[in-house]
């Protein structure tokens, strides 16, 4: 019984685990996805968009100086590993797949359609590594 218990538990959790595997090597490369809007590293800007030094575990809309859309400082998000894989995935509703962004903030001003899981994946691996 406990056994069976044990092993629901670990079905349960791996989901969330499966969030941990992207490579960061990987998401560094396809970062050039965001690099027109969004600069990172010690000289970053905010441009476009802000720069995204220390993003996990951030607030959304908290970067000082930047302009966000009054949503996106609305929105109460905290970029955890999960809503950051979300933010730049296709999310499907209704069958159709939607840029996550704007599943999670209607009227956000980053105009980004979203990569495939997989690119999530790696490209958050990196975020989490930027300091
Ligand atoms: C076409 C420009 C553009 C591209 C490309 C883009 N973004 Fe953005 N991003 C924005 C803008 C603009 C905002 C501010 C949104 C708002 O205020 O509504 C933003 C906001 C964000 C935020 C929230 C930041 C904060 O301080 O709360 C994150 C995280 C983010 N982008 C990550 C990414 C990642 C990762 C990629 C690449 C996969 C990407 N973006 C691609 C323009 C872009």
């Amino acid at each position: 019984m406990k056994k069976w218990l044990l092993a629901a538990g670990l079905a349960l959790i791996a989901p969330t685990l499966a969030l941990a595997e992207g490579d960061a090597a990987k998401g560094k490369k396809k970062f050039i996805k965001c690099k027109a809007c969004h600069q990172v590293g010690p000289a970053a800007k905010n441009t476009l968009g802000p720069h995204l030094n220390g993003i996990l575990g951030r607030k959304a809309g908290s970067v000082e100086g930047y302009e966000y859309s009054e949503p996106m400082k609305a929105s109460g998000i905290e970029w955890t590993q999960e809503n950051l894989t979300k933010w730049i995935s296709k999310v499907k509703v209704d069958g159709k797949k939607k840029p996550g962004s704007k599943i999670m903030v209607p009227g956000t001003k980053m105009l980004f359609p979203g990569v495939s899981d997989k690119q999530a994946a790696n490209i958050v691996a990196y975020l989490m590594t930027l300091k």
